[in-house]
């Protein structure tokens, strides 16, 4: 009966923590997946987050279902914190997700269902993005990321997917200027936009991230927002994400929330507990805020150190933002990186520039020098 399925390759991101594993070269360095590490090296949780877990694991805590749509409490502060002043805006529904990778997938189901066909997607991207929308029966047409003028033809009513800040791969986020002329153009052609909000906070900070996909909504534009807590709060395991759509009407509003949860009951079912419970606690007390705003801003600072270190061997890594830059490596190269050094990198030449630090950066450096 199964003889017709096909042996699928490793995935390329997730994939590589397994192979990281399995290298034998001690001096190996990690530049793959895109988890936040530390000054040593490490994956260590927010302190704000540890607070929280101390004082949950000492409460009686139930175990019942969410709603559906998840927890109230955790969409109101989340969305507070996504949408700013307009999260009361009763044309907006959010509803809690399964990280933001469930956020894209209920998308791709909603807007196939409302007759979308062909989702307009950056050429460079985060590789489960035209897996996600393929999967669910959209055809893809990538555009070059930055190509604005492209963007800008597109026809009426297109689907668009846009990074909202830290483009995964490049690091390269559009200016100011050019989102303000997308944007115009975005309204007079009726599109759909959809914004990919997986770094809040690590750009140039959790407000100015949200600039874009907020002006769209203040436009007037259909818009999507999909929401990734795993990074900010560096719950990646815990699954917690937001799911965000700004439609025309209240009463269209109404009917899509609806339809948005009977797409989520037949998938998960209602979303997980304990990542919403860390935040939700995170985000109502005035202290925990403050902390863990705090220890985003110190992340993000450290990156951009990182990146002001490395721009003296690639100059161009200080101009990008966030995790991520893709370096002008070839296939034979990153093997090279792998056998010879340890040096673990994405198959398109991207790596997570947080792994690099001031104990490996010689290393790294050198190791990047050698193959190029
Ligand atoms: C651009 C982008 N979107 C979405 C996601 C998915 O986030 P999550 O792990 O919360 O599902 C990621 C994760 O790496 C990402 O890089």
């Amino acid at each position: 009966m199964f003889e017709t399925i096909p042996m699928m390759p490793e995935d390329p991101v997730l994939g590589l923590s397994t192979e990281f594993k399995k290298l034998s070269i001690p001096r190996k360095v990690n530049l793959g997946v895109g988890i936040y590490r530390d000054e040593k090296g490490l994956s260590t949780p927010f302190k704000s987050v540890q607070t929280v877990e101390k004082q949950l694991a000492e409460e009686m805590l139930l175990k019942d279902y969410l709603p559906i749509e998840g927890d109230t409490d955790f969409i109101e502060l989340t969305k507070r914190l996504v949408l700013g002043d307009l999260a009361n805006d009763p044309k907006i529904v959010s509803l809690q997700t399964v990280g933001g990778t469930s956020a894209l997938n209920t998308t791709a189901k909603l807007i196939r269902a409302a007759g979308v066909k062909q989702i307009h997607l950056p050429d460079k991207t985060w590789p489960n993005h035209p897996a996600i929308f393929e999967g669910e029966g959209l055809s893809l047409n990538l555009y070059s990321h930055l190509d604005w003028a492209r963007l800008l033809s597109l026809p009426e009513k297109s689907a668009i997917l846009v990074h909202a800040a830290c483009h995964n791969p490049t690091g390269l986020d559009p200016t100011k200027g050019e989102w303000e002329t997308f944007l115009r153009e975005a309204k007079a052609r009726n599109y759909l936009l959809i914004f990919d909000n997986a770094y809040q906070g690590f750009g140039e900070g959790l407000e100015e991230d949200a600039w874009a996909f907020r002006e769209s909504i203040r436009r007037g534009i259909t818009t999507i927002i999909t929401t990734s807590f795993s990074k900010n709060f560096g719950l990646y395991g815990e699954r917690v994400g937001l799911l965000s759509i700004a439609l025309p009407t209240e009463n269209q509003a109404t009917k899509v929330f609806s339809f948005v949860k009977s797409l989520i009951r037949g998938v998960y079912s209602n979303p997980p507990l304990q990542g919403q419970r860390i935040i939700t606690a995170i985000l109502s007390s005035e202290t925990l805020k403050a902390d863990w705003e705090m220890e985003l801003e110190t992340r993000r600072q450290r990156i951009v150190q990182v990146r002001k270190d490395l721009s003296k061997v690639f100059p161009t890594v200080n101009q990008e933002k966030g995790f991520f830059s893709l370096l002008p490596l070839s296939l034979d190269q990153i093997e090279r990186l792998k056998e010879e050094f340890g040096l673990l990198i994405v198959k398109s030449g991207r790596i997570n520039v947080s792994g690099i630090n001031s104990d490996n950066f010689e290393y790294v450096t050198q190791a990047l020098r050698q193959v190029l």
